[in-house]
């Protein structure tokens, strides 16, 4: 019997991810899910889930040390999740997403060395992590490959209090895992989406928002600015591919890209989206991107492929319409 704990098990990847563990182990499994539902949510969806007797869900808040006593032990995997996200947010609270990641990792990393040595460990790290490389240095190799220097470039613009949590994260489980002997394996999320990936602070839930909405002229922020968009039940495969892999188990450690090939730009994704769902603004108003945003974002996944042989199956035509139908039907409560 595997036995998985989640936390951030609420959130976008927690529950897209507790569902691709369920039906990839059947009934060889049990989930532990941890979340404060912070921003998880107790949904239709999350309530659904819960419903299903292999998984458990602990209403906990990991920056309280008092928590870690009902974890329990004996877990395989462990996927380390839970942290504040959401651009809106970073600019918001800078020192609550530093204080909350950071302490969060710190003490799961505490639990699992004293209790949970022999699983397996998953951080989930970011392209923030590297991203402001590109404006230091003013280059940075697309597509962009696990091994280039983890940079913030100005400690004062807020944005990157989150990225710094993922650098110093990154940093953390190297070398807990490297000193206390335990296998370890960082991934670096590069634009998931889908159905339930909140609500306010990612581009394409803020477009299906104001798609729903009729919102003419519509605004699109750094238009030309670039990225890749991995549909999520695609990047939670790609997760459990890994963990899944003894070719992840040995030291050093192994940082691994997650993310799709096809480069799209904001106006184009617009454009995209506009077709999928049917409707189309008369006009586009054009804005800059916030302060800090990258231009260009490609991750190179070679790693990744050549570690698990994954590939990508949801277009992203097919991928935009899903996560459209699932706003249209949960608008934000806002
Ligand atoms: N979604 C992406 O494309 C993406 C990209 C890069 C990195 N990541 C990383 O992947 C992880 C999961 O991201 P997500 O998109 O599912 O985010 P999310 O915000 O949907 O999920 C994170 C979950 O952590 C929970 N949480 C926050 N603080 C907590 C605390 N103190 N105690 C218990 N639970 C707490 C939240 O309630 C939330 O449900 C995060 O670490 C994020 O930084 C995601």
């Amino acid at each position: 019997m595997k036995k998985i704990l989640i936390t951030g098990g609420a959130g976008f990847i927690g529950y897209f991810l507790s569902k691709q563990l369920l039906k990839e182990y059947g009934e060889d499994v049990r989930l532990t899910l941890v979340d404060n539902l912070r921003r998880g949510r107790m949904d239709a969806d999350f309530k659904e889930l819960l419903e299903d007797k292999r998984v458990k869900f602990l209403n906990l808040d990991l920056t309280d040390l008092s928590a870690y006593s009902q974890f329990g032990n004996g877990y395989d995997q462990v996927y380390h999740l839970a942290a504040i996200n959401g651009t809106k947010i970073f600019y918001e609270i800078p020192h609550e997403v530093l204080r909350i990641n950071t302490l969060s990792l710190i003490y799961m990393l505490e639990w699992f060395r004293k209790e949970n040595p022999q699983g397996k460990f998953c951080f989930t790290s970011s392209n923030e992590a590297y991203a402001s490389a590109l404006s230091a240095f003013g280059q940075l190799p697309i597509p962009t490959p696990e091994k280039v220097p983890l940079v913030i470039d100005d400690p004062y613009n807020a944005r990157w209090s989150y990225a710094s949590t993922k650098l110093v994260g990154e940093l953390f489980v190297i070398h807990y895992a490297k000193m206390h002997n335990f296998r370890a394996l960082i991934v670096r999320p590069h634009n998931f989406y889908g159905p339930r990936a909140g609500y306010g602070g990612h581009v394409i839930p803020d477009f299906c928002e104001r798609i729903a909405a009729h919102v003419d002229p519509f605004p699109i922020y750094g238009a030309d600015d670039t990225r890749t968009f991995c549909y999520i039940t695609d990047a939670v495969r790609a997760m459990q591919m890994l963990m899944d892999s003894s070719k992840t188990d040995g030291q050093p450690i192994e940082t691994v890209h997650i993310g799709d090939f096809e480069e799209i730009t904001m106006r184009e994704l617009a454009e995209k989206l506009f077709k999928a769902v049917g409707w189309k603004p008369k006009e586009l108003d054009i804005k800059n991107g916030p302060p800090g945003s990258v231009k260009r974002r490609l991750a190179d996944v070679s790693k990744l492929q050549s570690l698990t042989g994954w590939k990508p199956e949801v277009s992203l035509a097919e991928g935009l319409k899903r996560t459209y139908d699932w706003y249209l039907k949960n608008p934000s409560k806002k």
